[in-house]
């Protein structure tokens, strides 16, 4: 099976990669990863694993019509992701997750119809609810311009199935957390910073809920819907954990035994105060999380104190310096 992996190099598309090779036994020569190294992204995610890598952005209609071709399936990962950046600059995100979520679409109705799409979403599409759980056909209620602008890649996509008749499936998944995130996102963050012995920066008053997801829990329920999503059907994914930021970090401190290092900082404009998604219609497929939130928590732990090469080159300064959103970066 050919597989054109957008956002490769990013954390859940490296991630993806990595699982597809070594848990499912793909032959990382079938695997075409395209990536814009942009933010977020990183070649030392897959150096070691042989599959086909391409610098080059998915709005480049040229380009993606070439590595359209031929492909069985494409899993659209590529995404500006960074909802502090989407509100400081929000024209990329505009570019990479619409102009380059229609680039795919309309070089695969030309080249390639009959390939299969998986356009990953994410839950922050629904906006944020108090109680209850968001169910696949609920209104979206984007907050940020980050959600905003994949709510509007999704409704495209499934114009496009509508439309022109492509086979394509949306995914929206709660918080990823595990190896290779990049190290400013909340818990890579605080264990790096845990391990520096510096402070940890939380948001506003911390109490934040959102479901996290240990992110090979993730893949494996991508290549479930690669394998068996129905055409025009949306799947949401959660591990119906839900946690505060606070108890996150206070769960990173236990495991370190380190104590005493969280500082609130103020709060980011627009913060949703929970997401939460009813995973139903995914499990009733045949998928459920394997790893509970202690045990993914764990082994990432172990993996950032293990592969200080990989994280430590990305820690500069604005990793390592506790600021709140207005000092942007
Ligand atoms: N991280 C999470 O918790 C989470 C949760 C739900 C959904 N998602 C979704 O999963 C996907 C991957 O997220 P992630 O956390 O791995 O993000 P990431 O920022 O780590 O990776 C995104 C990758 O896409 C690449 N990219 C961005 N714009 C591009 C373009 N125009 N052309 C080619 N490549 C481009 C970047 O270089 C980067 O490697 C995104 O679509 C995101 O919306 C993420």
């Amino acid at each position: 099976m050919k597989i054109l992996v957008t956002g490769g190099l990013g954390f859940i598309g490296s991630n993806f990669v990595r699982y597809m090779v070594e848990d499912v036994g793909i032959n990382a020569a079938e695997i075409v990863v395209v990536d814009a190294l942009k933010y977020g992204s990183n070649e030392n995610n897959l150096k070691d694993l042989d599959c086909r890598f391409v610098k080059g952005d998915i709005c480049d209609y040229g380009l993606i019509a070439e590595l359209v071709k031929g492909m069985d399936a494409i899993v659209n990962f590529a995404a500006e992701t960074h909802v502090d950046r989407s509100i400081s600059s929000p024209y990329a995100f505009i570019e990479s997750n619409i102009l380059g979520t229609y680039t795919i679409l309309e070089e695969m109705r030309k080249v390639n119809s009959e390939a299969k799409l998986v356009h990953i979403s994410t839950d922050e599409v629904y906006g944020d609810i108090e109680n209850g759980s968001f169910k696949e056909d609920d209104v979206l209620k984007p907050s940020s311009p980050y959600s905003a602008s994949k709510a509007a890649g999704d409704v495209l996509v499934l114009a496009y199935v509508r439309t022109y008749g492509l086979d394509a499936v949306i995914t929206r998944c709660t918080n990823n957390y595990g190896m290779y995130q990049f190290p400013e996102k909340l818990i890579p963050k605080a264990i790096i910073r845990a391990k520096m012995d510096k402070k940890i920066p939380i948001y506003g008053t911390g109490k934040n809920v959102r479901d996290w997801i240990y992110v090979k829990d993730h893949c494996e329920a991508i290549r479930l819907v690669l394998d068996k999503g129905e055409r025009e059907e949306v799947y949401n994914i959660s591990s119906g954990e839900e946690k505060t930021n606070l108890e996150v970090v206070s769960e990173i401190l236990r495991f370190m035994d380190n104590h005493d290092l969280i500082e609130f900082v103020e709060d980011r404009p627009g913060h949703d105060i929970r997401y939460s998604l009813d995973s139903s219609k995914i499990r009733k497929l045949g998928w459920k999380p394997k790893h509970s939130f202690k045990e993914g928590l764990e082994e990432t732990v172990e993996w950032y104190l293990e592969n200080e090469w990989w994280w430590k080159p990305l820690a500069d300064g604005k990793v390592l310096h506790p600021t709140p959103w207005k000092l942007r970066w």
